[in-house]
């Protein structure tokens, strides 16, 4: 049977709960698009409606359903090498720096595709004399789900479509027989990229301080108070003359100071 409408005001306090606790903003216009994602759950659970779903997840004994509304609510997008300057320009300045110890954060890793990606630059970079041998990296997401994938780093081929032939020789394994169509992160590379869940919205324990900072294609879930407010979050973490990546698409970051733009959606923090 169809779902009745979801009314103003359940939207309303569906809206108010997720950027109270994740930050997301949903703007009026987005109703309809929000009410056909959930739709499909709050039938599998077998609820009456949107306000039962609503009270559900507003509520302390929810069974992760709150978790889940916020994957079905933003999309976990994201694979290997994706805006692929940004990888240039980090190899370009570690290059120039040849630093001996490196540590990078990968702010809204989703999957793992960005952390990963870095990972096979990094070691390349090892191989070659150009770094040090004491790199990590760390990937955090608001995503239980997403994490837990992380960690396996196994992916369906396409998502790995950017990466060198030579890279996926030298760091991937390929599925045969029931994994074909599947290739698994070596665990060489697995075991430099640590993944832990952090909500962006919440104050951010010591972490750093990292060399170069990924908060790629997140921002764009965040009204301009709560952005300003996570990247000032995030840059704490950052070493002065560190780099900030964010997406392209998601330009300049309105209100933040103490940034250099250096290329579209990479910055230096000043201070160095
Ligand atoms: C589109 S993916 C970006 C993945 C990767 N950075 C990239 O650019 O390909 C956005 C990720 O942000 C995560 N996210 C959304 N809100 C968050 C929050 N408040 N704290 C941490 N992660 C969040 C989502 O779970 C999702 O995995």
């Amino acid at each position: 049977m169809p779902l009745q409408e979801l009314h103003e005001d359940t939207y309303l306090q569906l809206a108010e709960l997720m950027h109270a606790s994740v930050g997301l903003s949903f703007s009026t216009a987005k109703k309809p698009l929000i009410a056909s994602r959930l739709a499909p759950r709050i039938q599998r659970l077998g609820l009456s409606g949107y306000e039962a779903y609503v009270d559900l997840i507003a509520g302390c004994d929810d069974g992760g359903e709150f978790q889940m509304a916020v994957d079905l609510l933003t999309t976990n997008e994201t694979y290997f090498f994706r805006e692929p300057a940004h990888f240039d320009l980090l190899e370009s300045e570690l290059s120039r720096t040849r630093p001996q110890r490196l540590r990078l954060w990968s702010a809204a890793s989703s999957f793992g595709d960005e952390a990963y990606s870095l990972s096979m630059l990094l070691a390349d970079m090892q191989q070659t004399g150009r770094i040090g041998a004491d790199w990590s990296i760390l990937g955090t997401d608001i995503s239980e789900r997403v994490l837990r994938s992380a960690v396996e780093g196994i992916y369906p081929e396409d998502r790995l479509r950017h990466v060198t032939p030579e890279r996926l020789k030298r760091y991937c394994l390929r599925g045969s027989e029931g994994s074909a169509g599947l290739v698994q992160v070596q665990e060489r590379l697995r075991e430099r990229v640590r993944f832990g869940q952090l909500n962006l919205c919440r104050p951010v324990e010591e972490l750093g301080p990292f060399d170069a900072v990924f908060l790629r294609n997140v921002l764009i879930y965040f009204d301009p108070p709560t952005k300003q407010a996570v990247v000032e979050r995030v840059l704490t973490q950052l070493r002065p003359g560190g780099l900030f990546f964010v997406g392209t698409a998601e330009g300049r970051v309105p209100g933040v100071r103490g940034l250099t733009p250096i290329a579209p959606g990479a910055f230096r923090k000043e201070g160095a």
